[in-house]
């Protein structure tokens, strides 16, 4: 018999183990890694989590920097119910023990110490030095570890989402996953009455990215696979300020840095933001890295620099320990001058169409965090948004489970992973070279400045991809990079998809054939339908 769970949580990240750890007390979870469980995008979590945490700001203030940030496309109700909600997730995490940084006051009294970032007219990021990702996903994973009614499964890897469509049931529903265990290389049917993708984003769609490797956007595609809508994937954002260094693998330079008055410069040592944005090096973020890939190409320059040395090695080593012993890595002393960087791939606005539970489409299934599409960042994300949409969503999501799981049956038994007509791969060089490929055209044709053209160029080149990988996938036996190319290449398609779609540019899609904002039209989403959504969702009373 397959093993059953209440809840299967595909993903160990900050949405992931939230909702975990929220669920324990009321049901038996299941929480999923493809890799080791830390190795998600949370843990390399810079800047901090924005909420409203001082008497002098509002969520008012919030609300409007978050709708000014999505270039119009934020979804207004989302954005209060995440705001509104912010400073109760954060005492959450406090009560967990996540250690942020404190200061004390003239009078002696200590606070929670609150930096800025791009966006943000007030300073709202709470963070753990420069390294708060990583103290939240260990913290969570050391409670989620001490909990029994947790089943934590590294190394297991989702395939495909089971819903009672494939298995000819009467009623569509989520009724658990495949899995890859790739220590043993079996293929397990899991059930569970209630499936979570809390699977992060897509990153890993480009030559350059400032996410962990597990971030394929694998979620996204397994929700389309099932029927799932999915929006607004033409808004990737590009983190302005990765190291720029050979060996540093696009290493982030918190924009809390520029909260802290660093500045970019050209190579000559000369400031450029004042002439695109009067908010200069704390102007939305899709706004700077436009700012630098212009400079780029205008100047032929490899890189711009980014240079906080004018503040005290005190100050600097005490905010920015992480990034500044990092950069002494490489050679640069950050306390000492400019340190030279680029823009890189840093995060998936677009994702599976949620409510304000964390519903997707197909009943029985949810999708939280990176991995979904809530209408909170629009057009473009403001920094330090992401950790608190995760955590405001495992709670909202926890509530409708909770709510649901006693009228809700136990899952059927399973029919076990057929492997009777496919073989072990042969040629595992085709695996790499279309990885290679997909992420090198998506750059280069899908980047920061699109065209048309370069659109439709690689449109062509997703199709050749997708076409010989559904032919690999047909004859070979599934394996981890099998698995996450196919779904890289799934979400490729629709990033393109949606961006030749939109015919403006708007927030982080910017195109040189349609250089403005249309402003006649109400602005909409980018919603891609799969082709037989009616026939699969009747179902009254779910979403
Ligand atoms: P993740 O933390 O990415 O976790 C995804 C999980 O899903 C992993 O456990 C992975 O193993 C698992 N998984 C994926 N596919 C499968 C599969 N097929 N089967 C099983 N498991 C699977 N945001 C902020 O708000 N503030 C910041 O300061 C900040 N800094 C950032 C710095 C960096 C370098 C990066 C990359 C991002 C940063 N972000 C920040 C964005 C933020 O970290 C992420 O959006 C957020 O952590 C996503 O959390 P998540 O739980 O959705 O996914
Ligand atoms: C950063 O620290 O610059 C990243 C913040 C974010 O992505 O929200």
């Amino acid at each position: 018999m397959s093993p059953e769970y209440d809840v299967l949580i595909l993903g160990s990240g900050a949405a992931g183990l939230s909702l975990a750890l929220r669920l324990a007390p009321h049901a038996r979870v299941a929480v999923l890694a493809k890799g080791e469980l830390n190795e998600g995008a949370t843990f390399y979590a810079q800047g901090g989590i924005s909420a409203v945490l001082d008497a002098s700001d509002s969520f008012e203030s919030h609300i409007a920097d978050t709708i000014d940030a999505g270039a119009g496309l934020c979804d207004a109700d989302t954005v209060r119910y995440t705001v509104e909600n912010g400073p109760k997730v954060i005492d959450w995490l406090i009560e967990r023990g996540v250690p942020f940084t404190r200061e004390t006051l003239d009078d002696g009294s200590q606070t929670y110490h609150l930096t800025r970032e791009g966006g943000h007219s007030a300073r709202r990021v709470v963070h753990a030095a420069d390294a708060t990702g990583q103290a939240i996903e260990t913290t969570l994973l050391d409670r989620a570890r001490a909990e029994p009614n947790i089943d934590l499964r590294e190394r297991h890897i989702a395939i495909d989402l089971i819903t009672g469509q494939k298995l000819g049931l009467r009623g569509n529903r989520c009724h658990g996953a495949y899995v890859l265990d790739r220590d043993s290389g079996e293929v397990l049917s899991l059930r569970s009455r209630f499936v979570v993708l809390a699977t992060g984003g897509a990153g890993k769609a480009y030559l350059y990215t400032s996410n962990p490797d597990a971030s394929t956007g694998d979620g996204i595609a397994m929700a389309w696979r099932a029927g799932c809508r999915v929006a607004n994937m033409e808004f990737v954002q590009f983190h302005p300020t990765c190291l720029y260094h050979p060996d540093a693998k696009s290493f982030l330079l918190t924009e809390a840095l520029r909260g802290e008055g660093a500045r970019l410069l050209r190579p000559d040592g000369s400031r450029f933001m004042d002439t695109f944005d009067s908010r200069g090096e704390l102007a939305p973020r899709d706004i700077v890295a436009r700012a630098i890939d212009h400079e780029m190409k205008r100047l032929g320059a490899e890189s711009m620099f980014l240079d906080i040395s004018h503040r005290s090695p005190e100050f600097i080593k005490g905010h920015f320990p992480t990034v500044y012993s990092r950069c002494l890595d490489f050679g640069y002393d950050l306390t000492a001058g400019p340190v030279p960087v680029v823009p890189a791939a840093h995060y998936t606005c677009g994702g599976v169409m949620t409510d304000h539970h964390g519903r997707a489409d197909l009943e029985g299934l949810y999708a939280i965090g990176e991995t979904a599409f809530t209408g909170l960042h629009g057009a473009n994300r403001m920094a330090s948004n992401s950790l608190l949409e995760c955590l405001v969503f495992s709670a909202a999501a926890c509530e409708d489970i909770i709510a649901r799981l006693p009228e809700t049956a136990a899952p059927p038994e399973l029919p076990d992973w057929d492997e009777s007509r496919v073989v072990n791969s042969d040629e595992m060089v085709v695996i790499s070279h279309n990885w290679d490929e997909l992420r090198r055209f998506m750059w280069d044709y899908v980047g920061i400045v699109r065209t048309t053209k370069r659109l439709e160029r690689a449109k062509h080149r997703v199709d050749l991809l997708a076409q010989e990988i559904a032919d690999y996938y047909g004859h070979f036996k599934v394996s981890n990079d099998l698995i996450e190319l196919r779904n890289l290449t799934q979400v490729a398609e629709m990033i393109i998809r949606c961006a030749r779609r939109r015919k403006e540019s708007r927030g982080l899609h910017y195109t040189l054939d349609y250089p403005d904002s249309d402003s006649i039209r109400r602005p909409l989403n980018t919603v891609l339908v799969p082709k037989n959504y009616a026939a699969l969702h009747r179902h009254p009373t779910w979403a």
